[in-house]
C-alpha cells in the first residue's frame, strides 16, 4: 500500500519535470535584433505579408517585407508602425507591438535589404 503511494507520487514528480523542462520560456532567446526581428515577423505577420527574402504574400495586398525597406528607413518605420498597429490599417488588424519588437522588425526588415 505505501509502495504504491510511492509510486505514484515518483510518477507525479516525474510528469512534472517534464513539462516545465519543455516550457518554451525556458528557451534561450534569439541573440541579435535582426533575429529577434525574423522570429517576431514569422509569428505575428506571416499570415499575410510575405517576410522572407522569395515567396508571395498569403493577403494579396499586404507587401512583402522585403520590399518594405525600399520604402522606409528604421526610424520612418517605427513611426509608420505606430501609426499602422493602434487602429489597425484597412485590412491589416490592429495589433500591439512593444518599442523594442518594432526595433526588432526594423532591424530585420533592414537586414533583408543586403545581398
Ligand atoms: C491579417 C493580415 C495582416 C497581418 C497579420 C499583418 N499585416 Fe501588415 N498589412 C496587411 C495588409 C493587407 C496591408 C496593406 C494594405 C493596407 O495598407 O491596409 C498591410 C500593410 C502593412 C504595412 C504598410 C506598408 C506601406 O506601404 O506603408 C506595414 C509596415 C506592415 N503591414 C507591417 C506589418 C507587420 C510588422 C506585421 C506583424 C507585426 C503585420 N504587418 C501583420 C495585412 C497584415
Amino acid at each position: 500500500m505505501t509502495s504504491r503511494l510511492i509510486l505514484l507520487a515518483m510518477i507525479a514528480a516525474i510528469a512534472g519535470c517534464a513539462t516545465t523542462a519543455q516550457s518554451p520560456a525556458t528557451q534561450p532567446a534569439p541573440f541579435t535584433a535582426i533575429e529577434r526581428g525574423q522570429a517576431l515577423a514569422e509569428r505575428r505577420c506571416s499570415g499575410c505579408h510575405a517576410v522572407g527574402l522569395t515567396g508571395q504574400s498569403a493577403q494579396t495586398m499586404a507587401p512583402p517585407f522585403r520590399d518594405l525597406g525600399l520604402r522606409y528607413n528604421a526610424i520612418s518605420f517605427e513611426r509608420r508602425m505606430a501609426d499602422l498597429t493602434s487602429p489597425g490599417h484597412h485590412e491589416m488588424p490592429p495589433m500591439r507591438l512593444e518599442r523594442n519588437e518594432v526595433r526588432d522588425l526594423a532591424a530585420y526588415i533592414d537586414s533583408l535589404d543586403d545581398p
